[in-house]
């Protein structure tokens, strides 16, 4: 003893000892961490910042709420692994409420509700899950003999900040489909005088929720948001900008079957409807599900439905082609068979299409293709 720590040092050590607690490795901890801070868009010198946050004996109190929805929310947080980001979450804060998680039940549980409001007023974040019922006073969602409104409206404005996790409370979600029988809609058009930050998703990424949560707790204010009230470092950017089958969409190579070569090569399914084009989140860059490359719905094969889009998910049809904001595809392009006719195999093509795709965007490769079927459809009419 006697020696004088630097604060790094102090620091390594009291992560150390909560990550011995964890039974998580501290090289897999600090790894973690560096991606978490990426992915929220800050600096590598804030990492530290982060970790310090996560194992920090602060608490900060969070109510969390169910109205109309599934659980889907809560439930793909805690199926998340890889450190478990539902311990870091739970650990990061003091979940006073929820209706899933509580052990308790009845008056007992009604009772810590109003007692954390209450006593935290100002200082909790609450957490919605699931679209809050207009019509007829509310009366579609009733909990405890309240409406759903009425709790809102309650817990809503006693709070430091709202989170609206997952398409239901972000902006009515599925329920919210026409005709919308209950009036289903989102926190945001209840909640006014405070910031309400939505995290659309069906489910939501827990990983959206953790850095959400880790932003306002390392640095003490809500990141910044689009103008669906999603934080950008999140919602920034268009499923297709990062799909990884984007250069078979540049090259024009299309799934137009479920089942056919191409959609077996893991050729776009732009043809069978999905909705990358034009979807914000970060689906195809950090992955989702946390089960290992390929886990999210267009890696598995499957077209996104735009789930986390207003106007898109559970409201255009899942067959319906989604609106290219940046190039119209190259429709007339013949079919897979016929590339082989040509003399190009699906693999040397993706190779080209895969580098052309990534060094010069996406429109040369479409260009380029046209121009050369243009040409032998010429040359065979001659
Ligand atoms: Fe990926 Fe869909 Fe875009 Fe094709 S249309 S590149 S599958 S996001
Ligand atoms: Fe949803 Fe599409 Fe992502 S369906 S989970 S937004 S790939």
């Amino acid at each position: 003893m006697g020696q004088l720590l630097t604060s790094t040092e102090s620091l390594d050590i009291s992560i150390s000892k909560e990550l011995e607690a964890q039974g998580v490795s501290r090289r897999n901890f600090l790894k973690f961490c560096t991606a978490i801070t990426a992915a929220m868009g800050l600096p590598a010198n804030m990492v530290a910042k982060v970790a310090e946050t996560i194992t920090s004996p602060t608490r900060t109190p969070v109510i969390w709420l169910h109205f109309q929805e599934c659980t889907g929310c809560t439930e793909s947080l805690l199926r998340a692994t890889h450190p478990t980001v539902e311990e870091l979450v739970l650990d990061m804060i003091s979940l006073d409420y929820s209706e899933t998680l509580c052990a308790a039940a009845g008056h007992q549980v009604e009772k810590s509700l109003n007692d954390s409001a209450t006593l935290n007023e100002g200082k909790y974040i609450l957490v919605v899950e699931g679209s809050i019922p207009v019509k007829e006073n509310g009366i579609y969602c009733k909990i405890a003999d309240r409406t759903a409104l009425d709790i809102l409206n309650d817990y809503g404005n006693r709070a430091a900040a709202v989170v609206a996790i997952g398409s239901c409370a972000s902006w009515g979600g599925v329920q919210s489909s026409s005709p919308n029988p209950t009036g289903a809609t989102g926190v945001h058009e209840i909640i006014k005088d405070k910031p309400v930050i939505n995290l659309p998703g069906c489910p939501a990424s827990p990983y959206n929720l953790l850095s959400t949560v880790l932003y306002y707790l390392t640095l003490g204010k809500l990141p910044q948001l689009d103008g669906k009230g999603r934080p950008r470092f999140a919602y920034g950017r268009l499923i297709h900008e990062h799909c990884e089958r984007r250069p078979h969409f540049d090259a024009g190579r299309f799934a137009r079957q479920f089942g056919d070569d191409g959609h077996r090569e893991g050729y776009c399914l732009y043809e069978l409807g999905c909705k990358g084009p034009e979807t914000f989140n970060n689906c195809s860059s950090i992955l989702y599900g946390d089960v290992g490359s390929g886990a999210w719905p267009v890696g598995t094969g499957h077209p996104c439905f735009g789930c986390s889009e207003e106007g898109v998910g559970f409201t255009k049809y899942i067959h319906e082609q989604a609106e290219i904001f940046t190039e119209t595809p190259p429709a007339y392009y013949p079919g897979i068979a016929d590339e082989k006719e040509m003399g190009v195999t699906p693999g040397s093509a993706a190779i080209l299409g895969g580098i052309a795709g990534a060094a010069i965007g996406s429109g040369y490769m479409a260009v380029s293709r046209k121009n050369k079927l243009e040409a032998e459809v010429t040359e065979k009419e001659e």
